[in-house]
């Protein structure tokens, strides 16, 4: 009886620990996280650093937002482990000034990416392999003085293009080349 009773109590604390681990490794530190639909919420979470918070990403999460940390650079290997299931990704108020080839190469089910108010200076295609599902790229308020050509080849089925707030001086007429869909472009 006594016996029966402990290894009942172990299996409550396994539960327990199981439980626990599952919580922890699913939602970083003052993150919000819910399960239906897989939502990961690490708006002003004092993240500087991606490497420490991404791979905690939920591989099946949907929509993912870190707005309002110090995040620097997204590098390319950063969205490595995350799963095909995130649809949404925002990374507003950061400080990116940064962009690695091929960052979005493992996220290819992104429908919206926002990187609105950060630093970011340049873009290039490289920057957006992999996103050719994407509808909505948001890239106010960030310091971009002029675009190339083909920037957004890539993201051929681009329709919403936010650009306000930059230091836009020349748009070649090349830089949207591949945009066949797109429904409203902001410059202002
Ligand atoms: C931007 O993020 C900082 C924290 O990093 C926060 O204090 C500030 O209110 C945010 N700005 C906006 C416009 O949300
Ligand atoms: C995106 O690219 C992949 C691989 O090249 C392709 O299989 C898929 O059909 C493309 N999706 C769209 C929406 O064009």
């Amino acid at each position: 009886m006594v016996l029966k009773k402990m290894i009942f109590v172990a299996h409550v604390m396994l539960l327990l620990l199981v439980t626990i681990t599952t919580t922890i490794q699913g939602c970083p530190d003052n993150c919000r996280c819910s399960t239906t639909p897989v939502v990961m919420d690490c708006t002003q979470a004092d993240t500087t650093n991606l490497l420490t918070t991404i791979p905690t990403i939920p591989n099946a999460a949907v929509q993912v937002i870190l707005d309002n940390n110090r995040i620097s650079t997204i590098n390319e290997n950063d969205f490595q482990n995350t799963g095909e299931s995130l649809v949404y990704l925002s990374m507003e108020n950061n400080s990116i000034t940064s962009i690695g080839q091929n960052a979005f190469g493992h996220v290819t089910n992104l429908l919206v990416l926002s990187l609105s108010r950060n630093s970011i200076n340049r873009l290039d295609q490289n920057m957006f392999i992999g996103l050719n599902k994407t509808s909505v790229l948001n890239m106010d308020n960030n310091n971009i003085a002029g675009l190339e050509c083909g920037t957004f080849a890539p993201m051929e089925s681009l329709q919403y293009l936010r650009f306000a707030q930059n230091s836009l001086t020349s748009v070649a007429s090349c830089t949207f080349m591949g945009l066949s869909r797109i429904v409203s472009l902001d410059l202002s």
